[in-house]
């Protein structure tokens, strides 16, 4: 692997900074940079495995690709840490500051897609289709669809459910193109599973088609150092759009309340 040094020093506030910063604390920083397996994997520059090269990798590993990000520290020799207490009713922006962050990818996502004048449906939506990967990052929309159904328009649901499919297959008239991504995750030669491809046939013929394309449309993927994006420009959109439970996301009996909890306490052991 490769890592790009101005990337990593960038990221870490400049020159300047690093030189500051004592050896143990530029260990941590350079491990929060390589947070993940994805992470390492989007900074490859290594030719594109096959399926069989991607499978022969698996039982290298202490965990599952599968796994929800808080659940594992997939940095070599890295270890989980401990997590900030939860409010006792988390909102929204609780989750965003305490379990998802830093979030950059979905923020970048929703930027862009405001940025292109999105409907407010599909802003939320962007902002949120990732953010189910840190629970469990294994067929990750449909988890963040039903962990949102609840809260969310129905089109936003929508559209969080099946950018997970329409990632896999290219739409020229959107200018949408098979990921590179995807091909170093996934192997060069791999077939999606019948429920992808299911669901992408079912897709095309449906009158919502558009909201789960422009997800992947906007679904934007790269190490940006400089882009440090907020939850503060989509405030209003979540204020006017995403129904906060009262007693806070996980207190609230809903069907999914269990998965918040999870989100919430991942150290318990039961
Ligand atoms: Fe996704
Ligand atoms: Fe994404």
């Amino acid at each position: 692997m490769e890592i790009k040094r101005e990337n990593l020093i960038a990221t870490l506030g400049g020159e300047e900074a690093v030189a500051r910063m004592d050896s143990e604390t530029k260990a941590d920083a350079l491990e929060d940079f390589l947070s993940t397996e994805l992470d390492k994997i989007l900074l490859s520059t290594d030719p594109f495995p096959t399926v069989a090269e991607v499978e022969a990798k698996i039982p290298t590993r202490n965990y599952r690709m599968g796994a929800g990000n808080l659940f594992v520290a997939t940095a070599p020799g890295a270890k989980v840490k401990v997590l900030p207490p939860m409010p006792e009713k988390p909102t929204l922006y609780d989750f965003f500051a305490l379990r998802f962050a830093p979030a950059n990818h979905v923020l970048q996502s929703a930027a862009l897609a405001m940025k292109n004048g999105m409907s407010e449906e599909i802003i939320l939506a962007c902002l949120l289709h990732d953010t189910a990967q840190a629970l469990l990052k294994a067929d990750h929309g449909y988890w963040a669809a039903q962990l949102y159904e609840p809260y969310v328009p129905e089109k936003t649901a929508f559209a969080i459910k099946y950018h997970q499919a329409l990632r896999f297959f290219a739409d020229p008239a959107y200018g949408y193109e098979y990921p590179d991504l995807y091909r170093r995750l996934f192997g060069e030669d791999y077939v999606p599973l019948p429920h992808i491809r299911a669901d992408y046939e079912m897709l095309k013929k449906h009158p919502w088609y558009e909201a789960p394309r422009l997800v992947t449309v906007n679904d934007f993927y790269s190490f940006d150092p400089k882009a440090k994006i907020s939850i503060d420009p989509f405030r209003e959109i979540i204020d006017r759009h995403f129904k906060q439970p009262k007693e806070g996301l996980g207190n609230d009996n809903s069907p999914v309340a269990h998965m918040w909890r999870t989100i919430a306490h991942p150290d318990m052991a039961l």
